[in-house]
């Protein structure tokens, strides 16, 4: 059975391909990537796929029998027809299932909903594509925090808009581990998947981290507007506007959700101590 994973050079990509390694070895990986030189270190064929790019995937999925998609970073009204042009390409060439990498949260009620109802489209074309389907609906990774420790204490303390709000984290491990088995064993077709661990407060984050890295990180509060303001000015009005809503969403209460983690993956899911300390050993 020949298993093709897009968006190889990615993080998510490149660990459901370790994980799947693990599992099954390199023999029938087969990555896709817009820039596959950039996932030459995995060790496994390689064919090029641009999301833009229909043709290019009628290549690339020639003999494959079971596809996981990533979904795309682009703009949400890109990102729809993007996975199309993948779905589309799949179809003729008699691919058997396809795995998607979704996303939980609201898909009205904040600044991250435009994302969220854009990946809710892709879930339905891919359920009404005619293949045999698995939908994972990703937590919020937990890594970018953990990538942001520093500045976190140049501020002197984790600052954001969530108040007391939980949010079920994840990290791509987690994930890789869950999609591994999403794509290998049939008895997880046609369900759609939390891939969450337990909810958290920020001010239980900050606790966390602070065990792990020995720091002493307060959290702090802001306003919703202040805080989208804020995240435009350092990262841009799309970026910025996402990451704001995603506080927002958290806010109220949209990734505070019940987890299908143990369903999918078969183990529990690892709690936040344990993957900041795990995060923390991947830095040394
Ligand atoms: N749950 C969360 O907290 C969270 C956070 C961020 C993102 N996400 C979602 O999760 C996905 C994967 O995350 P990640 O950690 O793997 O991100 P990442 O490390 O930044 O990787 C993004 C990947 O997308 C590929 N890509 C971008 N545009 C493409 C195109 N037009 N055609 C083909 N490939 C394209 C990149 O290819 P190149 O190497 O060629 O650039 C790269 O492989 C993201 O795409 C996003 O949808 C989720």
């Amino acid at each position: 059975m020949q298993i093709a994973i897009t968006a190889a050079s990615g993080q998510l990509g490149a660990a459901i391909i370790s994980q799947l390694i693990t599992n099954i070895g390199r023999d029938n990986l087969i990555g896709i990537a817009r820039t596959p030189q950039k996932a030459e270190h995995l060790g496994i064929e390689l064919r090029k796929g641009d999301y833009n790019n229909r043709h290019e995937f009628e290549n690339a999925l020639k003999g494959v029998e079971n596809l996981l998609i990533v979904s795309s970073m682009d703009e949400p009204q890109k990102r729809i027809q993007q996975h199309r042009n993948i779905i589309e390409a799949a179809k003729i060439n008699g691919v058997k299932k396809i795995v998607y990498t979704s996303i939980v949260g609201d898909k009205e009620k904040n600044a991250f909903s435009p994302i969220v109802k854009s990946n809710r489209q892709t879930e339905e074309d891919i359920q009404n594509s005619g293949m045999n389907w698995v939908i994972g609906r990703n937590g919020l990774y937990i890594e970018p925090d953990l990538e942001y420790i520093d500045k976190y204490i140049a501020s002197d303390g984790i600052f954001n808009s969530a108040g007391d709000g939980l949010c079920a984290y994840t990290s791509r491990s987690e994930l890789a581990f869950a999609y591994a088995e999403m794509l290998t064993d049939n008895k997880h077709n046609g369900k759609i998947y939390n891939l969450v661990g337990g909810a958290i407060s920020q001010t239980q984050l900050a606790e966390y981290i602070n065990q792990v890295y020995h720091t002493k990180l307060a959290y702090k509060i802001a306003s919703v507007e202040d805080y989208i303001k804020d995240r435009q000015n350092e990262l841009g009005d799309f970026l910025g506007t996402i990451i704001g809503g995603i506080y927002e969403g958290i806010k109220n209460g949209s990734f505070n959700v019940k987890s299908d983690f143990e369903q999918a993956a078969g183990r529990p899911h690892k709690s936040v101590l344990e993957m900041v300390a795990g995060f923390k050993k991947t830095q040394i």
